[in-house]
């Protein structure tokens, strides 16, 4: 194969994040630290990439010595379609975050948002066992199908899901099988009965925009309840959940988490979800 069409040589490794827009991503802050915490003479950079543009920077960046990159709103779906291969677990997602840019030139695509998840609760609540009841998943859209797949390996008995368009839930259903069992969006609340991991997958709760309004009554303080978003850290449905005595874990962790597997191949070491990295990204 000719030298011009492989990627170019690998002195110092580059990785980006591709979005539109990307200002307001937090990923060049936690790869940064990780970076410099590491002492290892790599860079991630921030990439403003418009979605016409998307297949013409990705054929780009392994020349350019990039060695892989984060892909992030509008570009999680799109990516699949770009990439050379893609992770059964990115395809069963239908969106990829992670990409690895191969020395043979060809570009990997995976999901690690259902790996963050987990592994952020994992941490926060080393107890949790999910096998035990239902878990309670509020809200169907991208995010949600990540989590969907990653309960569902961790084993949970059941899944319930109620999304406010309706369909999107039954396509989850008609996509992840059996134990998926979808409640209409209007008995949200309903699901919550005897639950023991519940789920806000929703953009409800974020700073300026309207809290969740599913009811929480039925709500057991022995489950334990997480939320995706982390602008506030305390959402209200975390506050909520808490003062009923159950166990919460924020939404950040989950961040933190789904980026360690994209820096390990990258750069070559695994890196460490701790408080000082915490601490960095809210900074
Ligand atoms: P993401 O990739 O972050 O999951 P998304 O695919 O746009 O983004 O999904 C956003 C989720 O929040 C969806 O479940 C959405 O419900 P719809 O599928 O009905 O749009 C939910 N959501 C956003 N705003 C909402 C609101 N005001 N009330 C109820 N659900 C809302």
């Amino acid at each position: 194969m000719p030298e011009t069409d492989s990627a170019a040589p690998r002195n110092t490794p580059l990785a980006a994040v591709l979005g539109w827009p990307i200002a307001h991503s937090r990923s060049p802050r936690l790869h940064g630290h990780w970076l410099q915490r590491y002492g290892i003479s790599g860079h991630y950079v921030p990439l403003p990439v418009m979605p016409e543009h998307l297949a013409e920077v990705l054929r780009a960046m392994p020349r350019m010595g990039f060695v892989g990159a984060n892909v992030t709103i509008p570009h999680k779906e799109s990516v699949l379609a770009l990439a050379d291969v893609v992770t059964d677990r990115a395809a069963l997602i239908g969106a990829a975050n992670t990409l690895i840019f191969r020395p043979d030139g060809k570009i990997h695509a995976d999901n690690t948002d259902g790996y963050g998840f987990i592994a952020n609760i994992r941490q926060m609540a080393p107890d949790w066992i999910p096998d035990l009841g239902p878990a309670a998943v509020i809200g169907a859209g991208g995010a949600a199908r990540a989590v969907v797949a990653s309960l569902l390996e961790s084993g949970v008995p059941e899944l319930r899901i109620a999304n406010r368009t309706r369909i999107r839930a039954e396509q989850i259903k008609a996509e992840f099988g059996a134990k998926v069992v979808v409640y209409d969006w209007a008995q949200a609340g309903n699901m919550l009965e005897g639950a023991l991991t519940v789920v806000n997958a929703t953009s409800m709760g974020m700073a300026g925009k309207e809290a969740l309004r599913v009811p929480l009554d039925a709500l057991s303080p022995d489950a334990l309840a997480t939320d995706l978003v982390y602008t506030p850290l305390m959402t209200p449905f975390l506050v909520e959940a808490q003062a009923r005595g159950c166990r919460v874990v924020d939404g950040l962790g989950m961040l933190l988490h789904q980026a360690a597997p994209g820096f390990e191949r990258w750069f070559g070491r695994r890196p460490e979800v701790d408080e000082a990295l915490r601490a960095a990204v809210l900074a």
